[in-house]
C-alpha cells in the first residue's frame, strides 16, 4: 500500500511511540485515562467515573502494543482495564449507545486474542444492552439515557458516532450465530445513511426521530457549532463508522454513504493539515480537534485499503494503469498520512516525562475547555500508524 519512504515514516512514528509509551504506560499501569493535567493522567476508574463512555481506549492503547511488542507489561493492563468496567455491566444507567466503544477495545478485544470466555461473556451483555436500545418503530438505537436535571426528552435521539458502536452487534451476531443483532445494526445503519448524510456529504451530529411513529423531526448540531453546522469529529465517527459497516456486511450503500462523508471531509481539510473542531466555526475561531484528524485517517486507510481489494481484481491497459495515480485510494491513503505526518510533526507530544500524545483536542465547541489531550485521540493515532504498519489488531 506504502512506498518505501512512506513506510519507513510510518515504523519511526510507531517505534517512536511505543517507546513513550513502554515508560508513561508504567506509570498510569492501574489507573483509566481520559485527559492530563500537567503532564499527568487523570484516573475515571472511581466509583462515580467508571461508566465514563472513554473507558475503553486505554485498553484499547495496551492490546494494540501488546500486538505490535508482545509485551506482557500491555496485555496486563489491558486486562485490568477490562475487570475495572464489570460493575458498569450491573449499572444499568451506565450503560448506553456507546457500550462499543467501551467493552470492543477492552473485552472484545481479549477475546479475540485469548479466546477467554469471560471476555466474550462481558461482549455479549454489552451487546445485549445495545440491542434493547433499538426502537422498532423508527429503526434506530436511542443516544443516551435520561441524567438528573434534563430537560429535553432524548427518547427521539440518534447520534452519528453510535455508528462506531454497531460492530459490537456484528460480533455478536458472528459469535452466537443469532442474526438479532446484526438486523439491528443494519437497520440503524440504513436509518443512519438515510437521515444523517446531507446532500454535499456532511453529516447531523443528532437526529431526533417520532419515537412512536418513527420519521426524522429535526436535527441539532450537538457538539458542533450550531444547527446544520459540520462538527468534525461527527464527520470522523460517520466516515470511518459508515466504513466499518460496510466491511462487516459488503452493502454497497454503506460504502457509497462512507465515500461520500469521506470526499467532504477531504476537500474541507484546511491548507495547514490540521483539523478545526467545526469545519463551520467562524473564521476568527481557531480551536482545533486533533481527535478528528486521527479517527478520520483509519476511516481514509480502511477505504484505501477497499479500493486496492477492488482494483486487485481488475485487468488494466496501460493508460489506465497511469489512471491508477489518482484514484480515489490514492486520494484516501494521501489525505491519510496528510493528516498523521502534520499530527506527528506539530501536534503530538513527544516528551517521554509526560503522559499524554495528541494536543489539541476537543470534546465540544460550545465547552468552556478547549485544546487538551483526550485519550480516544491517543487511541486512534496509534490505530491509524498499525493500520500502515500492517500489525493492527482489528478491534471493530
Ligand atoms: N461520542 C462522543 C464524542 O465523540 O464526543
Amino acid at each position: 500500500m506504502l512506498e518505501k519512504e512512506k513506510r519507513e515514516w510510518v515504523w519511526e512514528t510507531l517505534n517512536r511511540e511505543e517507546q513513550k509509551m513502554e515508560k508513561f504506560s508504567e506509570r498510569s499501569a492501574h489507573k483509566i485515562p481520559y485527559t492530563t493535567r500537567d503532564g499527568v493522567h487523570d484516573d475515571r476508574s472511581d466509583d462515580e467515573n467508571i461508566a465514563w463512555w472513554t473507558n475503553g481506549f486505554w485498553g484499547g492503547m495496551m492490546w494494540q502494543l501488546y500486538a505490535l511488542t508482545g509485551k506482557v507489561q500491555y496485555r496486563q493492563i489491558a486486562e485490568e482495564n477490562e475487570r475495572r468496567l464489570d460493575p458498569v455491566l450491573m449499572n444499568y444507567n451506565g450503560l448506553d449507545h456507546d457500550n462499543g466503544f467501551r467493552w470492543l477495545p477492552t473485552a472484545v478485544a481479549d477475546y479475540r486474542v485469548t479466546k477467554n470466555p469471560q471476555s466474550k461473556n462481558r461482549g455479549l451483555l454489552a451487546a445485549g444492552n445495545l440491542a434493547g436500545r433499538y426502537n422498532s418503530a423508527g429503526k434506530f438505537i436511542r443516544a443516551w439515557n435520561d441524567w438528573e436535571g434534563n430537560t429535553d426528552d432524548h427518547r427521539g435521539w440518534a447520534i452519528i458516532d453510535c455508528m462506531m458502536n454497531l460492530p459490537l452487534l456484528y460480533w455478536a451476531s458472528e459469535e452466537t450465530g443469532d442474526p438479532r443483532f446484526r438486523q439491528i445494526a443494519v437497520n440503524h445503519a440504513d436509518t443512519a445513511a438515510e437521515n444523517f448524510i446531507r446532500p454535499d456529504g456532511s453529516v447531523h451530529h443528532i437526529v431526533e426521530f417520532d419515537f412512536e411513529k418513527g420519521g426524522m423531526r429535526k436535527s441539532y448540531g450537538g457538539q458542533g457549532c450550531g444547527v446544520g453546522s459540520s462538527w468534525t469529529r461527527g464527520q470522523a465517527w460517520g466516515l470511518y463508522g459508515f466504513t466499518l459497516s460496510y466491511l462487516h456486511t459488503k452493502a454497497p450503500l454503506y460504502l457509497q454513504s462512507a465515500q461520500k462523508i469521506a470526499d467532504y471531509f477531504v476537500t474541507n481539510i484546511p491548507e495547514n493539515g490540521l483539523i478545526p473542531v467545526d469545519f463551520c466555526q467562524p473564521r476568527e475561531v481557531s480551536w482545533e480537534d486533533s481527535t478528528a484528524a486521527a479517527i478520520a485517517a483509519c476511516g481514509l486507510i480502511e477505504l484505501a485499503k477497499t479500493e486496492e481489494k477492488k482494483e486487485a481484481d481488475r485487468d488494466y491497459t496501460e493508460k489506465e494503469e497511469k489512471d491508477r495515480e489518482c484514484c480515489r485510494g490514492s486520494l484516501y491513503i494521501r489525505a491519510a498520512l496528510r493528516l498523521l505526518k502534520t499530527l506527528a510533526a506539530r501536534r503530538v507530544n513527544w516528551n517521554d516525562e509526560e503522559d499524554d500524545l495528541l494536543t489539541r483536542c476537543t470534546a465540544a465547541y460550545h465547552d468552556a475547555e478547549h485544546e487538551y489531550s483526550i485519550i480516544y485521540g491517543d487511541y486512534y493515532f496509534l490505530e491509524a500508524l498499525m493500520k500502515l504498519s500492517g500489525k493492527e489488531l482489528f478491534i471493530w
